[in-house]
């Protein structure tokens, strides 16, 4: 396909200013690992994205948040605004993770908010979808990425506005991944779906796989059709995993 693939990681609640090194070799190292065919991204938590900003500068590398408030302002102690991320040179925040939608109980409806208010600071949102193990054994699976996708993807997403991330629940942080066979299923209805919801701009939209993607698994998954990239955790710590993944490209 014609879309750039990205390459995002997701710190996730680690890293500390000494863990910016490693930020520092992905960066210098990512346009030759990848051989300029994908565009890369980290996610770190609020308290390092200024820092991770100036870590990077010079290089094509985006930083980006990993949640933010709803509103622009206000009464919200301990919250992070979208403009305030914007604020420090990140140029994607992620919204709707189910670590997020787990322990902050965000249902779909707060997350399609989240997501307008990074557009609205002028940020793309990373919207993460993705089942749980009791959903997926119950063979509802595709009903509920479908009913995610409804209530998560703002009606005005596009491919410049909004990349999709699918992340089962059970694949994250387990090491264990779901078939080729069905991350395409999976892959193939949310582009479906996100046809039939933006119209052509759907067929545009970055889906990115995420759960326990590694240098070793990173070959078969980036293969599958409709898998347009990589949300990745615990490989995204260390420079030699994720420039490992780059270079499947
Ligand atoms: O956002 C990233 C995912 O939750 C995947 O995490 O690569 O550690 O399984 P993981």
């Amino acid at each position: 396909s014609s879309i750039r693939p990205l390459v995002a990681g997701n710190w996730k609640m680690n890293g500390l200013a000494a863990h910016l090194s490693e930020l520092q070799t992905m960066a210098t190292g990512f346009e030759d690992a990848s051989g300029g065919a994908a565009e890369a991204l980290i996610c770190v938590p609020a308290t390092l994205i200024d820092r991770a900003v100036k870590s990077v500068a010079g290089s094509d590398f985006a930083i980006g948040a990993e949640d933010c408030h709803v509103e622009e302002k206000g009464a919200h102690t301990g919250d992070i605004s979208a403009e305030m991320i914007a604020d420090c040179g990140a140029s994607y925040v992620i919204v709707g993770h189910s670590e997020r939608r787990t322990n902050h109980g965000e249902d779909d409806a707060t997350v399609a908010q989240k997501a307008k208010a990074g557009w609205r600071a002028g940020l793309t949102a990373i919207i993460c979808v993705g089942e749980t193990e009791a959903q997926r054994k119950a063979g509802e699976t595709l009903d509920i990425l479908e009913r995610q996708i409804a209530g998560s993807v703002p009606a005005e997403a596009n491919a410049e506005n909004t990349v999709v991330a699918y992340e089962p629940v059970w694949a994250i942080g387990t090491g264990l991944t779901p078939t080729v066979e069905d991350v395409a299923e999976a892959h193939t209805h949310i582009r479906s779906r996100l046809v039939e919801a933006l119209g052509e701009a759907g067929q545009s939209v970055r889906i990115l796989y995420g759960g326990s993607v590694k240098p070793a698994n990173a070959a078969e998954l980036m293969a599958v059709q409709n898998v347009n990239g990589a949300l990745i955790g615990g490989a995204s710590l260390k420079a030699d995993d994720f420039l490992g993944i780059a270079a499947v490209y």
